[in-house]
């Protein structure tokens, strides 16, 4: 690990100093929020009853995350410190608000920019938000089980070749799967273009910690990145950082700002912003011994998988995981884990995802258990449909943003969808990558493919009532 900080300074938890000082003060509250410190909760709740005199509201002594200039401002000047950006924030919506902030703030209407097509639907809203110009560029796929591995250099050289005034180069990195790809070569290239190169970093906040973790997008020059914290580091549910790099200029950062104070509550919750102070605090702490723990723990719990016949497969991330059954579908052997009380991150068509934690070497962990997998009589006939998808390398929606708003819109069912434009995203879960979106004209082969994750059980958002969606009218 070659971590960056151990500055004494990141001792500091302003914020937890000032809402234990609080606590101790408040004998009577006579403001918001109505629970008035768990006055009136069911006492019987301990563990939620604990927390709720830190929840609290902008009364004297704390901060407003929109303009702040005490503790909130201390709490995330140490964040930026500890990643070495030009300015780093919390978020209390996810990277979802970041991912709409980052874009909105970043590019003026109208701009032609370049999405990976396996964006987060976060992502595919800004660029509707925004009324962007979008090129999605088709990434790279696994050729063991077709999950996006990312944009290749080359597909980037293609497309600026068509596209030479693109402004913003939009990726997700790493992959949900925590696998990475050359994005240092891309951010070059794109600044020699000054294109801007915007990074949905939700599933890497601990990258920065260095190897044996991927490079984080930061240091690989990223001009802003955004991070949910709450998916890799101890914050709770619905936390993210956003950062800006070191050259970003004044007019992004403030408008950045601007679309983060329209986008997200004029009541920040403090418990999700302790909690993200609290993530920061652990990280600049993060030693040799934590991550010797942390994989310790992890190579245990994949020597049970490898025990009872599970193929392991080693993301780039060390803390994810993907495990396969032979001639299982992941499905049946998310259940098979369930039934053992073990709960997965998310499931495809052979593999299960998991996640591992960081641990400190103090760390209280229960011992790994050996599994009992019940062999089914025959294979539960996993479709490879999802691997034979072929996508053009880049493309353009059949009907801008702005045009979209000028259509009707109807109803139609899936098997007669076939040339019409898609009036919705339809995206199934996990993992929440949007298979059709809203302006494109459906194919075939994306009517197949909603097909397969509907027999798939899968949840799939966007139909209505399971086989019809929404698509514009043509004529109007
Ligand atoms: C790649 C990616 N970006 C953004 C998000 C949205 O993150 P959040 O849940 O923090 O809003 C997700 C959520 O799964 C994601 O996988």
């Amino acid at each position: 690990m070659n971590r960056k900080k151990d500055d004494a300074k990141q001792h500091r938890r302003p914020l937890f100093d000032v809402l234990k000082q609080h606590e101790k003060k408040e004998k009577v509250s006579f403001h918001v929020p109505g629970h008035k410190n768990g006055m009136n909760w069911d006492p019987s709740l301990t563990s939620f009853h604990s927390m709720l005199s830190f929840d609290q509201t902008e009364v004297s002594g704390l901060d407003y995350l929109h303009e702040p200039v005490g503790v909130l401002k201390e709490s995330q000047d140490l964040l930026g410190e500890l990643y070495s950006s030009k300015k780093s924030y919390y978020l209390v919506n996810g990277s979802t608000v970041g991912n709409l902030a980052m874009i909105m703030g970043s590019t003026n209407k109208g701009d032609q920019v370049f999405v990976d097509r396996s964006c987060h639907q976060s992502v595919i809203h800004a660029l509707e938000l925004a009324e962007l110009h979008p090129v999605f560029l088709t990434p790279e796929l696994n050729e063991l089980d077709a999950t996006p591995l990312g944009i290749s250099l080359p597909r980037l050289e293609e497309a600026f070749k068509l596209y030479p005034s693109v402004k913003a180069l939009i990726v997700t990195y790493p992959t949900y799967d925590g696998m990475v790809y050359p994005l240092k070569e891309l951010i070059d290239y794109a600044r020699k273009r000054k294109c801007l190169v915007l990074v949905d970093e939700a599933h890497g906040p601990h990258f920065t910690l260095g190897a044996p973790f991927p490079a984080s997008a930061l240091d690989l020059g990223a001009d802003v990145v955004v991070q949910s914290a709450h998916k890799m580091l101890p914050s709770l549910t619905q936390t993210a950082y956003l950062h800006l790099g070191n050259h970003v200029s004044f007019s992004i950062e403030s408008q950045i700002e601007h679309y983060l104070h329209i986008l997200q509550s004029s009541s920040p919750s403090y418990p999700l912003m302790l909690s993200l102070e609290y993530a920061r605090y652990f990280l600049a702490f993060f030693n040799e011994k934590d991550l010797e723990t942390t994989l310790d723990y992890r190579d245990r719990w994949k020597k049970q998988f490898e025990n009872a016949g599970l193929e392991i497969l080693q993301s780039d991330d060390p803390l994810k995981v993907r495990v396969s059954w032979a001639k299982h579908s992941g499905e049946v052997l998310a259940t098979q884990l369930e039934e053992q009380g073990i709960f997965s991150e998310k499931t495809e068509e052979d593999t299960v995802l998991l996640t591992f934690p960081l641990l400190k070497q103090e760390a209280e962990v229960s011992e790994p258990f050996s599994l009992q997998l019940l062999q089914q009589a025959e294979s539960d006939g996993v479709d490879r449909g999802r691997k034979r998808l072929s996508m053009a390398p880049h493309m353009e929606l059949d009907l801008s943003y702005n045009n979209q708003k000028k259509r009707r819109v109807k109803r139609t069912r899936l098997e007669e969808a076939q040339g019409k434009i898609a009036a919705q995203n339809i995206t199934p879960y996990p993992p929440g990558i949007p298979l059709v979106l809203k302006g494109e004209r459906l194919t075939s082969e994306q009517i197949r493919q909603v097909e397969y994750c509907l027999s798939q059980s899968m949840r799939v958002v966007g139909l209505e009532n399971k086989r019809e969606l929404f698509i514009f009218s043509e004529n109007d």
